[in-house]
């Protein structure tokens, strides 16, 4: 009777007195890294389920294309703060930390911009006014900023764009001077794709920014974009290293837009998920080993919203929640490196 008594105390305790949910973001705060996603206002809008396991899972967001030229400044003297005033807010009122992507690149551009006759200065100008206004609106909010997205071309060259063409070289210092002005709080990064490993890109990459510093850019970190296959996986050994050198330098480095595709790889689903869930196991691994790796952000989190299919025009499943938001092997894998490490 009394036993039974307790027992029925015990079941009725509140639910404080349970061990606390276990989610990517509480096991970040153990260790000294930012764990995120790339949001999409659409999704972030219309599904309550997706802003739930955002908040819950994630420490920082990365607007996956509302602060990108074409949307948000679509007319040379307009510009459209909605939705990122919104994907702001949201990640404030969750105490989430933001990546600002992207200030410089070559493609979501607006016609206005690249249909326009410009001389050298009056594209200047442009740029300027741009970065100042976009960084300057969210400055103190922004914690990095994706400065100059994939401007590395092959070894000593710069892609071909329309800031290369009609300003020089100089857009990309200049574009990182400015952001820094704007914002001299924000960590500014050099973002790119290809260059995680070891190899021409990388070695690339390192050779660029390491003249970027020489002539006193204020840059502060790399982005590894991280869009991979699991029939290419990224070596860890190879991603290790090249975080290393880039520590020797004295920069940081984030993984800022995971998301690995499983349709051209080999066996059942199952056996996908499972080689998946190892790419992503290895590269958090390598971020939390690294002392320098700050960041471990994903491109999307859940299936049902993923960029991939739309891109390399297959099916795929890149993410870590699946379309009905229930974890994968790979979020598993996190949470084991998370715990274990
Ligand atoms: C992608 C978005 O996910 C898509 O919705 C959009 O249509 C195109 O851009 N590298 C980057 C990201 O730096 O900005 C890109 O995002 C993916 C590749």
């Amino acid at each position: 009777m009394l036993l039974a008594l307790i027992a029925g105390v015990i079941a009725s305790l509140p639910a404080m007195t349970q061990p606390s949910e276990i989610t990517l973001r509480s096991l970040a705060q153990q260790h000294e890294i930012n764990i995120g996603a790339a949001v999409s206002i659409g999704a972030l809008r219309k599904d309550s389920t997706y802003r739930e396991v955002l908040a819950r899972e994630f420490n920082t967001v990365t607007p996956e294309n509302v602060m990108k030229f074409e949307p948000i400044h679509p007319e040379r003297d307009r510009y459209n703060f909605t939705d990122a005033d919104e994907l702001v807010a949201f990640a404030n009122a969750h105490q989430m930390q933001l990546r600002g992507h992207t200030l410089v690149w070559h493609q979501q551009l607006p016609d206005w911009l690249t249909a326009g006759e410009w001389t050298q200065a009056e594209l200047m100008d442009i740029l300027q006014q741009h970065i100042y206004t976009l960084v300057g609106r969210y400055r103190g909010q922004i914690a990095a900023w994706d400065v100059v997205n994939e401007a590395v071309g092959g070894k000593d060259s710069l892609r071909k764009n329309i800031w290369l063409e009609k300003i020089g070289s100089d857009y990309i210092d200049l574009a990182f001077r400015w952001a820094h002005e704007a914002d001299p709080q924000a960590k500014l990064f050099y973002n790119d794709y290809g260059g995680e490993g070891l190899g021409e890109k990388s070695d690339a990459i390192f050779a660029f920014v390491k003249e970027l510093q020489q002539r006193r850019v204020p840059i502060h970190g790399v982005g590894f974009q991280m869009h991979k296959t699991i029939k290419n996986p990224p070596l860890p050994e190879e991603v290790a290293e090249n975080m290393k050198r880039l520590n020797e330098l004295g920069l940081e480095v984030q993984i800022t837009e995971m998301d690995v595709q499983i349709h051209n790889g080999t066996g059942t689903r199952d056996e996908r998920l499972v080689a998946q869930a190892k790419v992503y196991r290895d590269m958090l691994g390598v971020c939390l080993e690294a002392s320098n790796c700050t960041a471990f952000v994903t491109w999307g989190f859940t299936d049902k919203y993923t960029w991939i299919p739309g891109f390399v025009g297959q099916p795929d499943e890149p993410l870590i929640f699946d379309e009905s938001y229930r974890p994968k092997p790979a979020y598993n894998a996190l949470v084991d490196v998370l715990k274990n490490s």
